[in-house]
């Protein structure tokens, strides 16, 4: 059974409850991480509870835990569950209240929510142990704060499950001007004659920690020239490589796009060596 943290205690997942007067539950007033481990580590730690503090004072949801409180509650959700491969979740929303009403009430206390899951031992250096995905596009339909990681997640789920009920593992999304976003739970790197490009960080894109653990791995390695520019849908279209990272998926290769071979259609030679780097690097962040 899995062991979850809630509001300061630990017990079995099935027995977790919360008000449904919580405004994560009436509201999607909340935000959220998603922390791999592997072999027992969490990967990114810091950069995971960084972007969680931006998340909390972007919608102004009081929480001052430090980063040794949080790590507390990840080692002891890690420690609870097994240990090994597992994802933690943790979520904090705006609390309880008394009343349905949109303004934030005051003196609310946050709910907060942690679970762990296993996931698959993230795929070794060998290339063939990964395999392609295939994926369709869509114009972003989503709020304009998608650097905030809300729980309020219909816009990507509703991507997302059309993509899946049209065949694909995940959905591309541009916005109006057919510029690339990301997709509708990973970021995207597109490699063009050798060039690595990925979307410039803005309101449209959530900073993604496997987008910026694989810059810095990218970068400090220097085999390939690496820009965060505007990619648009035209030159996405003519790509030689797509990926997706995401903390779970770690760094994905994308065989088909809308149902046409990306580049030769398998995982390209770029990919492997950023496939590379990350495995032996993750566990340095
Ligand atoms: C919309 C979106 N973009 C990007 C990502 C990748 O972020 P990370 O690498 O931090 O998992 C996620 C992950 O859940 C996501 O939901």
């Amino acid at each position: 059974m899995t062991t979850a943290f809630l509001n300061g205690d630990y017990m079995a997942l099935d027995e977790a409850r919360i008000s449904p007067m919580d405004r994560g539950f009436l509201f999607g007033d909340g935000i959220y991480e998603v922390i791999p481990v592997h072999d027992g580590k969490p990967i990114g730690f810091s950069l995971h509870i960084d972007r969680m503090k931006k998340s909390l004072s972007a919608v102004d949801i009081n929480l001052d835990w430090t980063h040794d409180q949080w790590c507390d509650i990840c080692d002891k959700l890690v420690d609870k569950n097994g240990g090994g491969n597992l994802v933690v979740y943790l979520q904090v929303s705006r609390g309880a209240d008394t009343k349905r009403h949109h303004a934030y009430p005051k003196g609310i206390t946050p709910t907060v929510f942690g679970f762990a899951s296993e996931i698959a031992a993230s795929p070794d250096g060998e290339e063939t142990a990964v395999t392609p995905l295939k994926i369709s596009s869509a114009e972003d339909k989503r709020w304009r704060r998608c650097d905030i990681k809300s729980t309020a997640l219909l816009g990507n789920i509703i991507h997302f499950q059309k993509g899946q009920a049209a065949g694909s593992d995940e959905t591309l999304l541009f916005n109006v001007a057919g510029e690339v976003t990301e997709a509708s739970m990973s970021n995207v790197f597109v490699v063009k004659d050798g060039v690595v490009m990925t979307p410039p960080l803005d309101h449209q894109v959530l900073p993604g920690v496997t987008r910026l653990m694989l810059l810095d791995m990218l970068r400090k390695d220097g085999s390939v020239p690496v820009e965060e520019r505007v990619v648009t849908m035209e030159e996405t279209r003519h790509a030689d490589e797509i990926w997706l990272t995401s903390s779970t998926r770690e760094v994905a290769p994308v065989a088909q796009l809308d149902g046409s071979p990306v580049g030769s259609g398998e995982a390209g030679p770029v990919w492997a060596i950023a496939h590379r780097l990350f495995t032996d690097k993750k566990f340095d962040y």
